[in-house]
């Protein structure tokens, strides 16, 4: 007869022992770990269906007032989807889960907040409320009755740290119980086609217990990110079962909520174009093209090692691109500290934003700016060649309706972006070197 084994699970980190331990060895939280409960399967029919019979309803969406968000999505939410969205507190997600709410029959599950609190935040944004009902019990079993009851068009939860479930072990927001209620939520957004959105917090670290761990278990990840100081918020697709990743949201936090950013060119300063350091590029974010300003800073250096730091940009790339400059264009940036930013507090993962940041770090070495008006577009390889980009049309089209008059881009992206509309000059060249010259 086979001895039934026990194990024992850590409610802090969610690793499994066999035994038990005061301390969990993994994440050094104390008397953390508890008996885990038996893996009840409860299905003992194994049932197979011919995959031309089950039936997918990805292709109906539920259109938000909000385009940008259903941009995000994908075109708008799938009926029976769990979206979750992350971001550090403060951020601005119940914001934005509350404006979400406002155009359809919504039931709001908050832990975090007294429905008094939710009707202040609404009246700020000038919601009047009359689609949403609100609940702060967030018992992942009594939300099954609830929706039986309200038969809502979506339901919001936050946050996904504050579900729990009676038969779970370990407190509210430990890992079990976070995972556990997502996936049993899981099962009943499909189950009753409604999509759920599930607010997460992740903290600068990426924190335990964080939706990091729960992204496997929904259908979509969205990250609101930007910089406090700033106004300025991106939605950002991380993973989508519905709709492309990479895509983008642009939303400007205002005195009364979050707002649509229609205007791409929010991450250019207009006033500054005229200093030295400063180009301007522009990225495929998704299926929309941004510009956006790299500012670059470049002194003497009083270190051993120069410093060289990026914000907004990877810095690996950027010693990559100094090491370039120096043996492919004669630069002399040994002895000096390299500071770049792009501008606005976003992030750029292209390389086509190479040369824009090639050009702005001699524009300040050389203490001469660039002349307004100039866009540059294209990757830097090690040999100093600029290296063509996708969709370079679209980008030159872009700069050019942004009051743009020369784009500057690899030599083998010129005939293709020719083919725009583009009524001023276009520049095709093969090499940084070239490029330098033509501008200094
Ligand atoms: P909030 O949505 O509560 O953030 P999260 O749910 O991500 O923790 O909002 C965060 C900040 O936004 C808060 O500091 C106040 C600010 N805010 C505005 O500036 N305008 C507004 O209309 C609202 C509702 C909030
Ligand atoms: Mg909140």
């Amino acid at each position: 007869m086979t001895k039934k084994r026990t194990s024992y699970i850590c409610t802090a980190c969610g690793n499994e022992y066999n035994k038990w331990l005061g301390k969990c060895p993994a994440c050094g939280e104390w008397n953390s770990i508890v008996e885990a409960a038996p893996n009840v399967k409860k299905e003992t029919t194994h049932e197979v269906i011919p995959l031309a019979e089950v039936h997918f309803n990805g292709h109906e969406r539920i259109s938000t007032a909000i385009d940008e968000y259903n941009l995000v999505c994908g075109g708008g939410m799938v009926p029976g989807s769990v979206i979750l969205i992350g971001g550090e507190p403060g951020i601005g997600k119940s914001t934005l889960a509350l404006q979400i709410a406002a155009s359809l029959k919504t039931v709001y599950l908050s832990g975090e907040e007294s429905p008094i609190q939710i009707k202040q935040r609404s009246e700020r944004l000038g919601i009047n409320g009359e689609s949403i009902h609100v609940s702060t019990n967030t018992n992942v079993d009594s939300i099954i009755h609830m929706i039986e009851n309200e038969k809502p068009e979506c339901v919001i939860v936050d946050s996904v740290q504050t579900l729990y479930l009676s038969d779970v072990p370990g407190l509210i927001g430990s890992v079990s119980q976070i995972k556990e209620s997502t996936s049993r939520i899981a099962e009943i957004a499909k189950k009753k086609n409604i999509p759920f959105i599930l607010i997460g917090h992740i903290t600068k670290d990426g924190s335990i217990a964080g939706p990091k761990q729960l992204e496997h278990l929904v259908d979509t990840v969205l990250y609101f990110e930007g910089d406090f100081s700033k106004e300025f918020r991106i939605l950002r697709a991380f993973k989508n079962r519905f709709g492309s990743i990479n895509e983008i949201g642009l939303f400007a936090m205002t005195e009364k909520g979050l707002k649509e950013v229609k205007d791409k060119n929010i991450f250019i300063n207009p006033f500054s174009s005229d200093a030295p350091g400063n180009a301007v590029s522009a990225a495929l974010e998704g299926s929309r093209i941004l510009l956006f300003e790299v500012q670059s800073l470049v002194t003497w250096t009083s270190f051993t090692n120069p410093r060289r730091m990026a914000d907004g940009f990877d810095l690996n790339r950027l010693t990559l691109i100094i090491a370039v400059l120096e043996k492919h264009a004669q630069l002399k940036l040994s002895n000096f500290d390299v500071f770049i930013n792009v501008a606005g507090g976003f992030q750029i993962d292209e390389p086509s934003a190479d040369l824009a940041v090639a050009m702005a770090i001699t524009s300040s070495l050389k203490n001469k700016p660039i002349p307004s008006g100039i866009g540059f577009i294209a990757e830097i390889s090690l040999s100093g060649e600029l290296r063509p980009t996708s969709q370079c049309q679209r980008r030159v089209l872009d700069l050019g309706r942004s009051g743009f008059h020369t784009v500057i881009l690899s030599q083998k992206n010129y005939t293709e972006a020719k083919q725009a509309t583009f009524s001023g000059d276009i520049v095709g060249l093969d090499t940084i070197a070239k490029a330098i010259e033509y501008i200094f």
